[in-house]
């Protein structure tokens, strides 16, 4: 290969940002319309470069565009293209307008684009939540700190939690829309434009609520791209976690979840196995996106201002990002709804691990005692009964050994009591589950 082929291909981007087709062409569909208006180029001109742009687009939608590897890009490609089927009228779309407006034009309208989809993404995974906890709100199972048994929660609970991360990231994601939605077209190379261009008419036309405001700044920013990876990387790491569960959870040794055969797949070697891959997938690919961010963060670290060509380094990264986060959000919808939960094993795993032991010390405050004296008496008690299961094996002979302010009544105390006695705002008590998932359904849509 000679050098000029080679550098070719080096400098290209077309085999990658062939994917804002649409954006580019709706991006110049509206500066010609401007131009027209303006009494830039005239009306006749305005309708010849539109229906010649609109041609473009169904070539390339129906597959019957013949990309040029040797045009760089994507708007090179698209101007050569109608340069063919109009001739040389086809360079008067071009005034005003440098690639380097248009390019972060393009992006910021498939950003835009993007994060809505994002968001009904998240939303759907949302409401498939939402409903396995409304099913499951009276489930006990064991909660954990530090991975060890902790005190008895009810599944609901435990699933809303998840829901409460994704509404995060619905909150992120509209934010990264609010600055995303800046029209930078207008702002030329990198100075402006000399022509009576109308930016708030291309703004419109394009759905964008803002114009920039300083040129140098428009064709240089990409923290919208850097915003929309980071996102991306939150909910990733939301997701990781929810998979890492659903891993340990499906394991022999926990068994509190199966997954659909949809969602597992075998091993070429031990019959037996049903493996959650996709789930595994899922906390694998986080890494691709963490990568991502710090490629985009690193990448526009030391760019002297305006536009320099390491700017085109932004898409990649982008756009494996957005497949990435949308498959994922997609995949785990489907895992959740079709999951199912062993509740019996869940309630039966409360029987180990003395998860009462709060509930005794509470009760002891109950009776007077202060609570930390309480936390030691019940300590004692537990090392005592290391040997059980629980303490619901004590009598209460055994139980008076330790204070005398236990009393019968400490044998009222169980894993139900436990979890129905948690009823403060955010609690794991069906009751406030109940509410919260009612709260939740009003609020996913929003
Ligand atoms: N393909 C380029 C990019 O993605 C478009 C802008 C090129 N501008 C330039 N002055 N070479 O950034």
């Amino acid at each position: 290969m000679d050098f000029k082929s080679f550098s070719n291909k080096y400098t290209s981007s077309i085999h990658y940002d062939k994917r804002l087709f649409h954006e580019d062409i709706e991006g110049s569909i509206a500066h010609i319309n401007m131009l027209s208006s303006q009494g830039i180029v005239d009306k006749e001109d305005k309708k010849i470069i539109v229906d010649g742009l609109k041609q473009i687009f169904s070539e390339i939608e129906s597959g019957n565009f013949i990309w040029n590897e040797k045009l760089e890009d994507i708007h090179m490609n698209i101007e050569s293209r109608l340069y063919e089927i109009i001739g040389n009228k086809a360079g008067k779309l071009h005034t005003g307008r440098s690639r380097n407006d248009q390019v972060a034009t393009d992006l910021r309208l498939y950003v835009k684009k993007i994060v809505d989809l994002t968001i009904e993404s998240i939303k759907n995974l949302q409401i498939v939540i939402l409903n396995q906890a409304e099913k499951h709100v009276e489930v006990i199972m064991p909660g954990y700190t530090h991975l060890q048994h902790a005190q008895p929660v009810t599944l609901g609970h435990h699933l809303l939690a998840y829901y409460e991360m994704l509404n995060r990231d619905k909150e992120r994601f509209k934010a990264v829309k609010e600055i995303t939605d800046v029209l930078p077209l207008g702002s030329g190379a990198l100075a402006g434009s000399s022509y009576p261009i109308d930016r708030k008419f291309v703004a419109e036309e394009l759905g964008f609520s803002k114009v920039s405001n300083n040129s140098m700044d428009a064709v240089s920013d990409r923290d919208f791209v850097i915003e929309y990876i980071f996102s991306s990387s939150l909910c990733m790491a939301h997701l990781s976690r929810l998979a890492e569960e659903i891993i340990i959870w499906s394991s022999q040794e926990f068994g509190f979840i199966k997954l659909s055969s949809d969602h597992t797949t075998g091993s070429s070697m031990m019959p037996q196995k049903h493996n959650p891959d996709l789930a595994e997938l899922a906390r694998g690919r986080v890494g691709r996106v963490y990568g991502h961010l710090i490629g985009m963060l690193t990448t526009i670290k030391g760019l002297p201002l305006t536009y320099n060509r390491d700017l085109q380094e932004d898409k990649e990264g982008l756009f494996d990002t957005v497949d990435i986060l949308n498959q994922t959000l997609f995949a785990f919808e489907s895992m959740i709804m079709e999951a199912t939960f062993n509740t019996e094993r869940m309630l039966s795993a409360t029987d180990e691990g003395q998860m009462l032991a709060t509930d005794l010390a509470d009760y002891l405050v109950g009776k007077g005692i202060p609570f930390r004296e309480a936390h030691g008496i019940v300590l004692q008690l537990s090392k005592y009964a290391s040997n059980r299961n629980s303490f619901s094996e004590l009598t209460l002979e055994e139980f008076k050994n330790f204070s005398d302010k236990f009393d019968s009544d400490v044998m009222d105390i169980t894993i139900e009591s436990s979890v129905y006695a948690r009823n403060s705002h955010g609690g794991t008590s069906p009751s406030e589950v109940r509410k919260a998932i009612q709260i939740a359904r009003k609020k996913v849509d929003v």
